[in-house]
């Protein structure tokens, strides 16, 4: 066990563990953008900075990439903190001005208004929708291009990909919503990642319902023969297992 003082009190805690971790496991909230439990952590929004002093010497980083250290202390809402992460939420501002999750975090931080630049982006690099793909998903289909100013998240080449799923894990993660999917009948698009699938027909109600490829994906994967259950919607799957289970059929 290591033994650590967070904003004023000593805590025993496993090792392993992040600031971040320890921090939700004891209550502290420290707002997050780029994070998620199921991916590694990456440390792009900043959002989550903490103060850690260490051997009488102050630094201000992520919480989420900072490992718990035995004798560290820290501060999760010092003056330094709240000064930095207001600057750093009023340049989030000013890059993604409409996004809900950010407008949110400068009213709870009250920042008004943004001095730098506005940008009117949605997305903020924040690569979690690609460590989505990659670590959960398993196939890597996006991925940041160009730098500086001209940094962004896309297909190769900007193409659809031949890997690419369509499965919306992406969007799903996404914290600004940038990620947009569209389903119109038996197609879905993501203009973002240049894709468009064919969707399978439910064999039951006709009803479009996943695209082709994540369904194949999903046949592929299994360990089990689930080839009929994925024929049929989701919808008609619940209903022909409450018949199994009510009526034996
Ligand atoms: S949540 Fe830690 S840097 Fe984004």
């Amino acid at each position: 066990m290591l033994k650590i003082v967070i904003d004023g009190k000593e805590v025993e805690v496993e090792e392993g563990l992040s600031v971040l971790e320890l921090a939700e496991k004891i209550g502290v909230k420290i707002p997050t953008l780029c994070y998620h439990p199921a991916v590694s952590a990456y440390g792009a929004c900043r959002v989550c900075i903490v103060e850690v002093i260490e051997k009488g010497l102050s630094k201000l980083t992520t919480s989420c990439t900072c490992p718990v250290e035995s004798g560290i202390e820290v501060k999760t809402n010092s003056e330094k903190v709240k000064k930095t992460r207001k600057l750093i939420v009023e340049m989030l501002l000013a890059r993604c001005p409409d996004a809900k999750i950010i407008q949110d975090l400068a009213k709870q931080l009250h920042v008004e208004k943004t001095r730098a630049p506005q940008k009117n982006e949605n997305c903020i690099l924040c690569g979690l929708c690609m460590r989505i793909c990659r670590e959960i998903i398993g196939v890597d289909a996006i991925g940041f291009a160009n730098r500086g100013h001209k940094r962004k998240v896309t297909t190769p080449f900007e193409i659809q990909s031949d890997v690419c799923l369509g499965c919306g894990a992406c969007a799903f993660v996404c914290p600004t919503g940038a990620i947009k999917i569209e389903d119109v009948e038996d197609k879905r698009k993501i203009d973002m990642w240049h894709t468009e699938l064919g969707k399978v027909k439910c064999e039951r109600c006709g009803r479009y319902f996943f695209p082709e490829s994540a369904v194949e994906y999903v046949k592929r994967k299994s360990l089990q023969d689930v080839d009929g259950f994925l024929k049929l919607c989701p919808d008609c799957r619940k209903r022909v297992l409450a018949n199994k289970l009510v009526c034996g059929w």
